[in-house]
C-alpha cells in the first residue's frame, strides 16, 4: 500500500487504513435521539436520571452524578476534595493531559510520581514518597482499562487521610479484584468522548460511595444547586439560598440519550473489545519486539486501548503504516509539556514508557480481516 498520508484531514478521509481507534455509535442512536428531540425536553431531565440509574445499575454504582466530560468529573471532583492554590495533587504524568490540567485549574499543583513499567500505572511506592504536608488528593489513572493497584493506593490514602480520584476515562466496565471500576472507591471519574465504549459526543459522570461527597458533587455540577430539589417554591425554581459555588456542568438529555443506548448496548463493544484483546495477547506473548504491557491476574481490563512496549519505536510505526495500518503514541509525558514546569529527572520508568510505548488498533469496528492483517504485520516485524 503506498502513498498512506501523513496524519492530516487526508489521512482521516483514506478508507484503506486500519485504525488505531473509532467512534462508536449503536445502530438504533438516531431514533432514540430523535425521540428525545420531539419531546421538546432536551435539557437535564428525564433522560439524564434514566442515564444515572442504567449505569448505577449495570456497574453497581452506588452513587453517580452526570456530567458534561470526563475533565468536569475530576475539576469537580477536585473542587469538592478542596483543593486549591497552594495545594498539591500528586498524580501520574503517563496520561492525557485532561487528568493534570483540572489540577492545574483547580489551582493546584501536580506532583508526579513515578509509573510502574510494565502496567503503565502509577506506582504506589512511588505515590507514598511524595506525600508531605501541602498534599491534599491523589489520581491515578486506569491505563487502557487495565485497573491500579488499588489496595495499595487506598492503603496510602487512609493512612494519610488522603482522597483518592480514580480517573476512569478508559476504564468502564473493567473489574478490579472482582468489581467494577466505580462500584467502590472516593471518586471514579468516567468520561463517554467519542472514542470511548459508550459514546455521547462528550460527556462524564462521577461515581462515589461517599453519600456526602455525593451530596456536594450533585451540587458542583449545576452551580452549586441540587437540580433535583431546587424546586422549592412556585415562584423561584432556586432554592432561598446558595451556599456553595458549583459549575455548569451538567449532562443534558441529549447526551444522555446517547449514553443510555450506549448502556444498552454495551455488551456488544464491550465483548468484541475483549475478544481482541485477549487474542492480541495470546498472539504477542512470544515476541521480543513487543511486549504487551502486563494485566495483573485480578484485573478483568476493558482494553479501551492496546499499548505495548516496542523496540525500535519510530521504525515500527513507519513500517505499520506502511501496511496501512494506524500506530500512535496515545500519550506523552506529561511533564514534557511547559504548563506542568517542565521536565522532572526522577521519573525512570516513566522515562523508558515515553521513549517506546505505542498503541496498536483496538476497537469494536475491527473485522476479523483487519485483526489478521495487525496479527500478520506484528509476527512479520518480529522477524525483520
Ligand atoms: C485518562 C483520561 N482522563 C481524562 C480524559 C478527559 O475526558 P473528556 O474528554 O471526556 O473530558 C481523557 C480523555 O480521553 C482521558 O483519556
Amino acid at each position: 500500500m503506498n502513498s498512506i498520508p501523513n496524519q492530516t484531514k487526508d489521512y482521516e478521509l483514506d478508507e484503506r487504513i486500519i485504525r488505531t481507534w473509532s467512534t462508536f455509535v449503536p445502530e438504533d442512536a438516531g431514533t432514540a435521539v430523535a425521540e428525545t428531540l420531539r419531546s421538546k425536553w432536551i435539557n437535564t431531565g428525564k433522560m439524564e436520571k434514566l442515564f444515572r440509574e442504567k449505569l448505577s445499575a449495570k456497574f453497581k454504582i452506588p452513587n453517580i452524578v452526570a456530567c458534561s466530560s470526563g475533565t468536569a468529573a475530576l475539576r469537580a471532583s477536585l473542587a469538592i476534595i478542596g483543593v486549591g492554590p497552594g495545594d498539591e495533587v500528586i498524580s501520574t504524568p503517563f496520561t492525557f493531559i485532561a487528568t493534570n490540567t483540572a489540577i492545574l485549574e483547580q489551582g493546584g499543583t501536580p506532583v508526579f510520581a513515578d509509573i510502574d513499567y510494565d502496567t503503565l500505572n502509577i506506582d504506589p511506592e512511588s505515590v507514598r514518597s511524595r506525600i508531605n504536608a501541602k498534599t491534599k488528593a491523589i489520581i491515578c489513572v486506569h491505563y487502557g482499562g487495565n485497573a491500579c493497584n488499588m489496595d495499595a493506593l487506598r492503603k496510602i490514602g487512609r493512612n494519610h487521610g488522603l482522597p483518592i480520584i480514580e480517573d476512569s476515562a478508559h476504564a468502564l466496565g473493567a473489574k478490579y479484584k472482582g468489581d467494577f471500576i466505580g462500584t467502590k472507591g472516593d471518586f471514579v471519574t468516567f468520561s463517554f468522548q467519542v472514542v470511548k465504549i459508550i459514546n455521547c459526543g462528550d460527556g462524564g459522570a462521577i461515581a462515589t460511595a461517599s453519600e456526602e461527597s455525593y451530596q456536594k458533587l450533585k451540587r458542583a455540577v449545576w452551580y452549586g444547586v441540587d437540580r433535583e430539589e431546587k424546586k422549592a417554591s412556585r415562584l423561584d425554581p432556586l432554592p432561598e439560598d446558595i451556599t456553595m459555588l458549583g459549575f455548569k456542568y451538567n449532562m443534558n438529555d441529549i447526551t444522555a440519550t446517547l449514553g443510555c443506548v450506549g448502556i444498552d448496548g454495551f455488551d456488544l463493544p464491550a465483548n468484541r473489545r475483549r475478544e481482541i484483546g485477549e487474542r492480541y495477547r495470546r498472539e504477542f506473548s512470544k515476541c521480543r519486539k513487543i511486549k504487551v504491557t502486563r494485566y495483573p491476574e485480578d484485573n478483568t481490563p476493558n482494553y479501551q486501548i492496546f499499548p505495548v512496549h516496542v523496540e525500535n519505536r519510530t521504525l515500527f510505526a513507519n513500517y505499520m503504516w506502511d501496511r496501512g495500518i494506524q500506530v500512535n503514541v496515545n500519550n506523552r509525558r506529561n511533564d514534557r509539556y511547559q504548563i506542568f514546569g517542565g521536565l522532572r529527572n526522577d521519573l525512570p520508568n516513566l522515562e523508558r514508557a515515553d521513549g517506546d510505548v505505542i498503541l496498536v488498533p483496538l476497537h469494536s469496528d475491527l473485522s476479523e480481516k483487519d485483526i489478521d492483517r495487525v496479527v500478520a504485520a506484528i509476527i512479520e516485524y518480529e522477524k525483520l
